[in-house]
């Protein structure tokens, strides 16, 4: 059977994303960014962590976990379906597993709040669950597309109810037995792999998932630390129905794609020195950092080592004159979340960038490419807004101009644009952004430590 192409809403005009704004950033233009920032705690690792771990036979000790909004969201919904949790305190947050079979029914639907890979990947271990279940979200992720984990999931004998557009509100309801599958994704997306994986801990036989690009194997690498077989073959990953996860130690590392910010603002900034201690350097996740060492950025990773069954290093970044490049296509999964940061470094390289095949960005928290390109016209930049990306002419020694920029409630458009402030002429006013919290509280608080003239101000 092919597959049922999935509607990706190419946004004329950006929707709001809902629940009104209560803070903006106040930054500065110029300043520099110089020390050392600890980013915290990678949000992939963090939700994965609480899963597994919840699964595990055994008590779950994870370090460095991410007390940001989405991790929580996912930490919340365990506790929901009787899991015992302790923590979070200072990243210390230990899960007391409840076995494959040991989820109970929550008791109302479970709200995941902003995050995608709660939703992708619960939505897979709840189609295997013995009770029903409601996922909800609010109105940025109810409107991101989920056909993309339901339908193969109703492959695998799933029953899974969207709304008419394929989004959530999703209903699950429990089926007999689900069904193992060899499953070939249209999409490279490390959330439909770890969903399917996830069911597949609950299908009869063994189930495989293809991946037409390589997207980041967090859920692989774990699923082995917690002694569940991961079968590879190239490109296909497989898990056997009824593998047994035995509890284990996590320490997540810091997370790169908030180390990029401060990758990209130190780079674009004048007399920047800046080192990222213990930032997570999965080979599936360092796109940002091949795209700017090729953009001419000065990069100095030292002290590599391995934290659990991750490798992590120390970054260290100092300002770089940058250059527009085209940037390749292999690269595109690897520096999927980084794209808002890397466009900020791209208005200021000399020449211009160009980036296709990203099509994915148009379904994240925000369209990236529309909401991207209406902040760059904002601050003088000239684009060219393409169906699956966008080209953008960098400034050079032109500074960017000031202004005020709509994040439509996207983290990490937000954080973008703070960090375009280094290089801007008057202050940048970043509208929206609550949602920050999502994936990097503290960040204005960071920042402004490390040079940047950010204030949290109210909306
Ligand atoms: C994630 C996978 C990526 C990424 C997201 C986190 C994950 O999404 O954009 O922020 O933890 O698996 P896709 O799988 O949709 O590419």
């Amino acid at each position: 059977m092919a597959a049922v192409p999935e509607s990706s809403t190419v946004l004329n005009a950006i929707p709001s994303h809902g629940s009104a704004p209560t803070r903006r950033f106040h930054v500065a233009p110029g300043g520099t960014l110089r020390g050392e920032v600890r980013v915290p705690g990678d949000k992939s690792i963090s939700h994965r962590a609480i899963m597994l771990g919840a699964l595990a036979d055994g008590d779950t000790e994870v370090t460095g976990f991410l007390e940001g909004a989405d991790s929580l969201a996912t930490l919340a919904a365990f506790r929901a379906m009787g899991v015992q949790i302790d923590g979070p305190e200072a990243g210390h947050v230990r899960i007391r597993g409840v076995g494959l079979h040991g989820l109970k029914a929550p008791g109302a639907p479970l709200d995941v709040g902003n995050a995608g890979t709660a939703m992708r990947l619960l939505c897979g271990l709840l189609a295997g669950q013995r009770f029903a279940s409601t996922l909800v979200g609010d109105a940025s992720l109810s409107r991101r597309p989920m056909r993309r984990v339901t339908e193969p999931l109703a492959r695998m004998g799933a029953s899974i109810e969207t709304t008419a557009a394929g989004t959530a509100p999703l209903a699950i309801r429990p089926v007999p037995q689900l069904a193992a599958i060899d499953y070939v994704m249209p999409v490279a997306s490390a959330q439909v792999k770890s969903c399917l994986l996830l069911a597949g801990l609950y299908a009869d036989g063994e189930t495989c998932v293809t991946e037409p690009a390589v997207t980041r194997d967090h859920t692989e690498r774990m699923l082995a630390t917690f002694g569940c077989p991961v079968r590879r073959e190239g490109a296909k990953v497989c898990v056997r129905g009824g593998s047994r996860l035995a509890a284990a130690p996590v320490a997540v590392p810091a997370d790169i794609s908030s180390a990029a910010f401060f990758l990209v603002g130190a780079s674009i900034a004048e007399d920047a020195d800046l080192t990222l201690p213990a930032v997570g350097l999965n080979p599936t996740r360092i796109g940002v950092l091949n795209i700017l060492e090729a953009m001419g950025a000065r990069l100095d990773i030292a002290n590599r080592h391995d934290s659990g069954a991750e490798p992590v290093a120390d970054i260290r970044v100092r300002s770089a004159r940058l250059s527009g490049i085209e940037i390749p296509a292999d690269q595109v999964p690897l520096a999927i979340d980084e794209f808002p940061a890397l466009f900020i470094a791209a208005a200021c390289a000399d020449g211009e960038t160009l980036l296709t095949g990203a099509e994915e960005l148009r379904v994240k928290e925000s369209d990236r490419i529309a909401v991207m390109a209406a902040g760059l016209a904002a601050l003088g930049v000239e684009t060219e807004v393409l169906p699956d990306g966008i080209r953008i002419q960098g400034r050079g020694d032109r500074p960017l101009g000031g202004g005020s920029i709509d994040s439509h409630g996207d983290h990490r458009i937000a954080m973008a644009f703070a960090m375009a402030a280094l290089r801007a002429e008057a202050p940048v006013l970043v509208q929206d952004c609550d949602n920050v919290d999502t994936s990097f509280p503290g960040f204005a608080v960071l920042a402004a430590g490390a040079g940047l003239g950010i204030e949290e101000q109210p909306a």
